[in-house]
């Protein structure tokens, strides 16, 4: 696969005065970082994860965001293909202090461009009703029926998501 490590990506952050983030393709990330970035995105204790051994062998591509000023670590998003139309995102997050600032929209903006790119003709994302806003007004996802299948009984039960049916009409009627 054509991976140019590191790609940075030009982001029109029109409605903010100082862009809040600077996003990269392939953005080489070590896995203190992301780890430290999910716990505080996420809101639970760190816990090791392979996450660059994980991405170079399953990723499509990801993205990072970074902050302008210092260079941390802000923002992430991965996505991953089935090699065909599809394309799955995953572990979007945002640092909680830099949240509100459009760096989500940016990550999965451009998620979604370089997926294109590669072929891919739907992006998947499953969330939460607490992100639902997020994915669906900020990044103009459509909710969809999906389901999810608990594997392991060590895992939380999954919540279910109020009535998506009536979610999607009630959008495409305002
Ligand atoms: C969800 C998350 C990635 C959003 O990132 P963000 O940088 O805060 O989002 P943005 O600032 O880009 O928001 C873009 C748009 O989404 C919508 N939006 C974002 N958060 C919202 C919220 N809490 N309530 C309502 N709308 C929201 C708004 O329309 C916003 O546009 P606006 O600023 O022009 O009003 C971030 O809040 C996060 O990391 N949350 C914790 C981890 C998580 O739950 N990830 C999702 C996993 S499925």
């Amino acid at each position: 696969m054509n991976r140019a490590v590191g790609y940075q990506i030009t982001e029109r952050w029109h409605t903010y005065r100082r862009r809040p983030a600077d996003l990269e393709l392939w953005g080489s990330v070590t896995d203190a970082e992301l780890t430290s970035l999910h716990a505080a995105a996420f809101g639970h204790a760190p816990t090791a994860v392979p996450w660059n051994e994980r991405l170079t062998a399953h990723s499509l591509t990801w993205v990072t965001a970074r902050a302008p000023e210092d260079r941390s670590l802000v923002g992430f998003v991965n996505v991953v293909g089935d090699g065909g139309a599809h394309a799955f995102l995953l572990d979007t997050m945002v640092r909680p202090d830099q949240q509100g600032r459009g760096i989500g929209r940016g990550l999965v903006r451009a998620a979604a461009r370089e997926a294109t790119l590669r072929g891919c003709h739907w992006l998947h994302a499953d969330y939460e009703e607490a992100a639902a806003a997020f994915y669906e007004q900020g990044c103009g996802l459509v909710p969809t029926r999906a389901g999810l299948l608990r594997l392991r009984p060590d895992q939380p039960e999954p919540r279910p998501a109020r009535d998506v049916t009536s979610r999607s009409r009630d959008q495409l009627e305002t």
